[in-house]
């Protein structure tokens, strides 16, 4: 007898949407088919109801150090339980090397903070600030091929930042050992610049964070790390892009058969700056770098997601509390804006929020749903077609969705370790109402049934979609 049987499911993936019972044993999908007479330990009646591919958070911060004396909201028991709740069945956080920092010493860590700690599994990128010969020549070469294949790079944050040569540098080995490159494009000498002239007026609330970082800071970057890309052939992602200019830069670039990926985020089609504009320092729980733009600007992000110009959706999870000595508010409510945590939370939002506005709403088609937001991560990422996708053979990663629910998103409905959601009061139609992980019921019925001692690493290999 079979582990579990998912009856009357109605399947989608990034291709296909079908009816039909599916079979899981031993963590894995072992068929597909309609009215099936085998048996199983347990049954779940889908009721036709969407059962799609978990998906994949390919984008966020969890446990991550900080240099700056904040401390992350959420570590790996509460980021990955608040991602499992909102049908995530992946999650793919960043192990971040600071100057000085050995890369394996700095993997070595952030598995101590993952093991034994996530209800789903998780794979790493790594972030790379140290660009010394050693780190080119031998460890960043060793660790692709260990199952790092992807990792990020900064042109902004001082901690963080590499200058034009260096990513020169880290592209040309990236591009012989055929790893994804995650691009962070914001013009770091414009941001400070401007800070500067922004302070010596006084204007230091957290609305200024946005004056700081204008839509022209972030496509200059683009233009400019595309140029680099070009020079030493190797594809790049550009990570969280939030506005026109730079979608038509990255647009165009595709177009002339250059190979630039792009995703982008939840809070660059649901908020803009205006949200950063409250009083009471209300603005600071809304920044995060790119800010958020312009409603036209949110437009033209549908129209990338839509048009292929986006290849993945992530939340860019990024949490710090906001009423905390060690979050948003850790310099005081009279701080200025540079020295204000960056980033949002948003795991658990992420699928909820894009399949009401984005499907049920006709912005973008189911399929387009699930190739942005669990096939496409999977196979950029190394991970297909284990995971990101419902077939024979791949882990019995699935969420049975609710998708007549009316209710608005409040924080003390959210798994998180934040005292805040910047989507408070927006409303839903779709929940993951049963979530299960390598066949592991992790959620059903919106009730948590697993232990967190379930997730497991997963190793990436080579990315057959970028090479
Ligand atoms: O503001 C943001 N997005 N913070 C998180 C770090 C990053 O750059 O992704
Ligand atoms: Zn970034
Ligand atoms: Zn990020």
């Amino acid at each position: 007898m079979i582990d579990l049987i998912i009856k009357n499911a109605h399947v989608a993936t990034a291709t296909d949407t079908f009816k039909c019972d599916i079979g899981i044993d031993k963590e894995k999908i072992i068929f597909l088919e309609k009215n099936t007479k085998q048996k199983s330990k347990e049954i779940i009646d889908a009721n036709n109801n969407f059962v799609l591919p978990g998906g994949i958070d390919a984008h966020c911060h969890i446990d991550q150090p900080m240099k700056d004396g904040s401390v992350m909201a959420d570590n790996f028991e509460t980021g990955s339980l608040s991602a499992a709740f909102g049908g995530t069945t992946t999650i793919i956080p960043f192990a971040c090397q600071y100057k000085g920092e050995n890369l394996r010493e700095v993997i070595k860590d952030y598995h101590q903070r993952a093991e034994n700690k996530s209800y789903i599994d998780y794979a790493f990128h790594t972030i790379i600030s140290d660009v010394n010969k050693k780190v080119l020549g031998q460890e960043l070469p060793a660790i692709i091929k260990d199952g790092y294949s992807h990792f990020k790079i900064y042109m902004t944050y001082e901690d963080l930042k590499l200058n034009d040569k260096d990513i020169l540098n880290v592209l040309e080995v990236a591009g012989k050992e055929k790893a994804v490159v995650m691009i962070h494009a914001e013009n770091d000498d414009c941001i400070s610049w401007l800070t500067e002239k922004l302070e010596e007026k006084g204007k230091t609330g957290p609305k200024y964070h946005s004056f700081a970082r204008p839509d022209v800071v972030e496509s200059e970057a683009t233009n400019r790390a595309i140029s680099l890309s070009r020079i030493v052939n190797t594809p790049i992602l550009f990570v969280h892009v939030s506005e026109k200019e730079t979608i038509d830069i990255i647009r165009n670039a595709q177009s002339r058969g250059f190979k630039i990926l792009a995703e982008t985020c939840p809070q660059y089609l649901f908020l803009t700056k205006d949200d950063l504009d409250k009083d009471d320092f209300e603005g600071a729980k809304f920044i995060c770098s790119p800010p958020p733009r312009t409603v036209e600007d949110q437009q033209h992000v549908w129209r990338g997601l839509n048009n292929g110009t986006f290849q993945i959706f992530s939340s860019d999870h990024a949490a710090f509390r906001f009423d905390d000595d060690k979050g948003k508010m850790m310099n005081g409510k009279n701080s200025s804006f540079k020295k204000i945590p960056n980033g949002l939370p948003g795991l658990e939002t992420r699928l909820p929020l894009l399949f009401t506005y984005g499907v049920l709403k006709n912005k973008i088609s189911l399929n387009k749903f699930v190739e942005l937001t669990s096939t496409n991560p999977a196979k950029i990422y190394g991970l297909y077609p284990r995971k990101g996708t419902i077939a024979i053979g791949s882990d019995a990663d699935l969420v049975i969705w609710n998708t007549k629910v009316k209710k608005k998103i409040t924080n003390k409905d959210l798994h998180h370790n934040v005292d805040y959601t910047p989507y408070e009061d927006k409303e839903i139609n779709t929940l993951a109402n049963t979530v299960i992980s390598r066949g592991t019921i992790v959620v059903k019925d919106q009730k948590l049934l697993s232990k967190n001692s379930h997730g497991k690493f997963l190793k990436s290999e080579i990315s057959g979609f970028v090479y």
